[in-house]
């Protein structure tokens, strides 16, 4: 058992009266001085729905108790090497989590990893195999879907899956995911309301939604006049394309954008915003 699931609902602290109460004594007591409104679940507003052009605050880092080496043999920890996949089969109730990841901007980021770990049904996690275990990128719109089941309970913790998301060549963000409404939302220290997901039911499947805001600045949003005004044209070995956001360019591939030229320095994938004429560090005129 590692250092978060050692939260411990029976901790200990005396009071002005010398007594001794419990932190879920005390938690009752806040949450019966507090104001209604503070009762009312704080469900946070996924990041698509913020404003446009105003500054996203980044997804917040949640301890998860790894070692910075990640290597761990045993105890209900991260394993490295998942497998890739967005399904991560096994019985329980159905779950789908999809989002979006995105940078500061509220880009979209494209191949962005997504490593999942959770607990089974029962509240244990498969420190063996992989069971419950997966990693995935974003496609070219930044989406995500995890198709996995409602994770089960185990002592000290609240509802929750692990995961750690991931820019190309980024720092990698370590986080929780959570459920509304879970009675040990209230005592689970670790628990972050920012982190909750957004949940539905349809056929009997529960369906979570969340955004991810990684710490990475934007990129300069272009002007109405540098959009493309031609379809992608032409194949991977054929002669120089049509610039188009979702491509996975070479370093020394070429396109076209508005009738110029461009040869690609850095290979990467092209997004919103990052047009040849607004990113120099990507193209150069050819
Ligand atoms: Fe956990």
């Amino acid at each position: 058992m590692d250092a978060e699931h050692t939260g411990d609902e029976r901790e200990m602290e005396t009071g002005k009266d010398g007594k001794v109460i419990s932190r879920k004594t005390l938690l009752r007591a806040a949450v019966m001085a507090a104001p209604i409104s503070l009762l009312v679940p704080q469900i946070p507003a996924l990041a698509r729905n913020m404003a446009p052009g105003q500054p996203l605050e980044p997804t917040p880092y949640c301890s998860d108790g790894d070692p910075p080496t990640l290597a761990q043999t045993e105890g209900p920890y991260f394993k490295p090497n998942s497998p890739q996949r967005s399904t991560l089969p096994g019985s329980g109730t159905a779950l789908v989590v999809t989002g979006y990841v995105f940078n500061r901007a509220c880009q979209p980021v494209a191949n962005a990893l997504l490593d999942f770990w959770q607990a089974d049904n029962n509240g244990n996690y498969d420190n063996y195999g992989f069971t419950f275990r997966g990693h995935q990128f974003t496609n070219a719109q930044g989406q995500y879907r995890l198709v996995t089941i409602v994770p089960g309970l185990y002592p000290g913790r609240t509802r929750h899956i692990h995961v750690k998301v991931q820019a190309p060549g980024r720092p990698i963000l370590t986080t929780q995911l959570y459920f509304p409404g879970e009675p040990r939302n209230s005592t689970d220290t670790i628990y972050n309301p920012r982190l909750l997901m957004t949940m539905s039911t349809s056929g009997g499947q529960r369906q979570g939604t969340y955004d991810f805001v990684l710490n990475i600045a934007g990129q300069p949003t272009s002007s109405p006049t540098n959009t493309p005004t031609n379809s992608p044209t032409g194949g991977p070995t054929g002669g120089p394309t049509t610039w188009a956001a979702g491509t996975a360019y070479s370093a020394g591939a070429t396109v076209t954008y508005n009738g110029t030229s461009y040869r690609c320095l850095q290979s990467h994938t092209a997004l919103p915003g990052w047009e040849p004429p607004n990113v120099p560090a990507l193209w150069a005129r050819a």
